[in-house]
């Protein structure tokens, strides 16, 4: 594919084999609510520190309960939310120092698929107004003729057929053939990055699949480095190389993802593991509702202890008074709990430091999840 930056300098800042593209060091959101007298402060998300390489371009699942910052990370990555502490890169650039060109380049580049994509289209125009916007947006044609051929190369490569799906309204299209449209709109950009936000917890199982392997195919034939933020941990299994398991704004499991799922280290993502309904990881895992089990304890949990505390079946008395350290289990595997106190702390670590590295261009974990 063709990388674009004409206005940023491609300056790796991680250093090693992979060069890094988007980069988030030591970020943290807080929402603040409440009156002044008694501010509540919701960390969204908790100092965390990560990056999406260009070298291999991989594919990371990002996965948790509802609530636990999945979203906001999507959104500070895609420059929508200015973190309240630390700094987004991209190619070694602070996004929030960016001016106007680079950011508009950065935009490009870094290309967002939305849970709901109906949400996106005006209702009022045709589908191809969203591909004709963007290719005048960034003078990606010099004709009509041009625009046209680049159009339908986009839906096609997204495996809708242009003339079923041009000149249409965004109601006379499926569920699944919206959120394709999306995935085509992406590919038209040529980005490098793309954050899929939940793209298919609302379509059909049928659709699911394909686009689920649109994905796959844009990671591995166009080099996209992609962000999969969902519930479930099955899609997660079969699309992504590496995962990262989020709590309350902290990431408290991360690495590799066939590892993480088939044997949890961290009592939360072992939680989410048993909810599958059978300990079968083939097994679909829809919904995460179930693991909103009640606390155990009514400990009030506050910033100084683990997150999980309250909820842990295997809490220690030292959970109440820190928080974590990350710690090393393996080359390819954090976790950020007090149980693997006596394994190595990494401090700063960039979670991604620890990401398997696919080798071959196909995934490992196949395709054959039930779906
Ligand atoms: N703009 C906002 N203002 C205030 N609080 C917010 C805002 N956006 C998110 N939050 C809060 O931040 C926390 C994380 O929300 P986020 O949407 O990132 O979670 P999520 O993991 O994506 O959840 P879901 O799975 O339900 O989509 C929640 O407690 C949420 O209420
Ligand atoms: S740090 Fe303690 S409370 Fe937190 S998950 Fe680990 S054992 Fe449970
Ligand atoms: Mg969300």
């Amino acid at each position: 594919m063709t990388a674009t930056v004409e206005t940023i300098n491609a300056t790796p800042t991680n250093g090693g084999a992979s060069a890094s593209l988007l980069e988030l060091r030591n970020v943290t959101q807080i929402f603040s609510s409440g009156p002044f007298w008694n501010r509540d402060h919701n960390y969204a998300v908790n100092d965390v520190s990560f990056t999406l390489s260009e070298k291999p371009a991989l594919i990371t699942a990002v996965a948790g309960e509802s609530g636990s910052g999945k979203t906001t990370l999507g959104r500070i990555m895609l420059g929508f939310q200015r973190p309240t502490l630390g700094q987004v890169l991209y190619m070694g650039n602070d996004v929030g120092a960016m001016n106007s060109q680079e950011r508009k380049q950065y935009r490009r580049q870094v290309q967002a698929i939305f849970q709901d994509p109906f949400s996106v289209y005006n209702p009022f125009y045709k589908v191809d107004h969203i591909f004709t916007v963007a290719i005048a947006r960034y003078r990606l044609a010099s004709s009509g003729d041009e625009a046209r051929h680049m159009i339908e190369e986009a839906i096609s490569g997204v495996g809708l057929r242009p003339s079923e799906t041009l000149g249409r309204y965004p109601h006379q299209l499926s569920g699944g053939q919206r959120q394709r449209v999306m995935v085509a709109r992406s590919l038209l950009l040529k980005p490098q990055v793309i954050i899929a936000d939940e793209p298919v917890s609302m379509v059909d199982a049928s659709l699911r699949a394909t686009i689920l392997e649109t994905l796959r195919t844009l990671n591995h034939e166009l080099g996209i480095a992609i962000l999969y933020i969902t519930h479930d941990l099955t899609t997660a299994y079969q699309v992504a190389d590496n995962i990262m398991i989020m709590y309350r704004g902290h990431v408290v499991e991360a690495g590799d993802v066939e590892n993480v799922i088939n044997d949890p280290k961290h009592p939360y993502t072992r939680l989410l593991v048993q909810s599958i309904p059978m300990p079968d990881p083939n097994r679909r895992w829809a919904d995460m509702q179930g693991i909103n089990t009640p606390p155990f304890s009514g400990i009030d949990v506050t910033q100084q202890m683990c997150p999980f505390v309250n909820r842990c079946p295997d809490a220690l008395s030292e959970c109440t008074q820190d928080v974590p350290n990350i710690y090393e289990l393996d080359e390819h595997r954090i976790s950020k709990c007090f149980l693997y106190e006596n394994a190595g702390t990494v401090s700063n670590v960039d979670i991604a430091s620890y990401f398997n590295i696919r080798g071959s261009s196909s995934n490992s974990n196949g395709t054959d999840v039930e779906l």
